[in-house]
């Protein structure tokens, strides 16, 4: 049985499109089911319907809370049968108490080698800007499970890029995504999920 995987996004679904290519050219023995995006007017949810993948919105704005906002998220995972969740852009904070439910079941994708320039507040070009602003010579991007330390659980993978002279955060973001995140997402994901099929779960 093939691991059952939800992506869920929150903009324009790159490194979406990157895992659903990959599933195309049979490199990933998970099936992508499920595309769920806290924003209804995400570019990602195009590229999921694109593939013939299910899509569904859920908003902290409809559900209130982030306890209801998480509890309709775990409901659609649960009827989906979703083993493993990518959060592929998704730009809201899970709690604990929605983390521990999916041990090792949840990876995200970092623009940075964590542990640099990652943690609350480090999301888009922001996280380019820092890693300029600081002068390092080598940036990348992480793939780590998620717990309830943002961008805190075990890395999974890890891919370096190299800053050029006149870079700027737009130019280093898309070096990055290019070189780094659209690479190791796949192999990331590939990885845990032929894991979890091995594993028989
Ligand atoms: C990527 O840079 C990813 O690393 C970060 O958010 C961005 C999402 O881009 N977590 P996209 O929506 O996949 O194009």
């Amino acid at each position: 049985m093939k691991t059952k995987i939800a992506v869920l996004v929150s903009g324009g679904g790159t490194n979406l499109q990157a895992l659903i290519d990959a599933q195309g050219k049979t490199l990933l023995s998970g099936e992508i089911v499920l595309v769920v995006s806290n924003n209804p007017g995400a570019y990602a949810l195009e590229r999921a319907k694109k593939a013939g993948i299910e899509t569904a919105v859920v908003t902290k704005k409809e559900w209130g809370s982030q306890a209801a906002f998480e509890a309709k998220l775990k409901e659609i995972l649960t009827d989906h049968g979703i083993q493993l969740i990518i959060l592929a852009g998704f730009m809201t904070i899970l709690s604990a108490e929605f983390t521990s439910c999916y041990p090792r079941r949840i990876l995200n994708i970092h623009p940075s080698l964590i542990p640099s320039f990652c943690g609350e507040g480090f999301y888009g070009l922001r996280v380019h800007q820092a890693a300029l602003a600081y002068g390092v010579k080598v940036t990348g991007a992480t793939v780590h499970f998620v717990n309830e330390i943002p961008d805190g659980g075990e890395i999974i993978a890890q891919k370096a890029v190299y800053i050029q002279p006149g870079d700027t955060p737009e130019i280093l973001q898309r070096r990055v995504m290019e070189q780094a995140e659209w690479v190791l997402l796949p192999q990331a994901a590939e990885q845990v999920s032929a894991e979890l099929c091995g594993a028989g779960v």
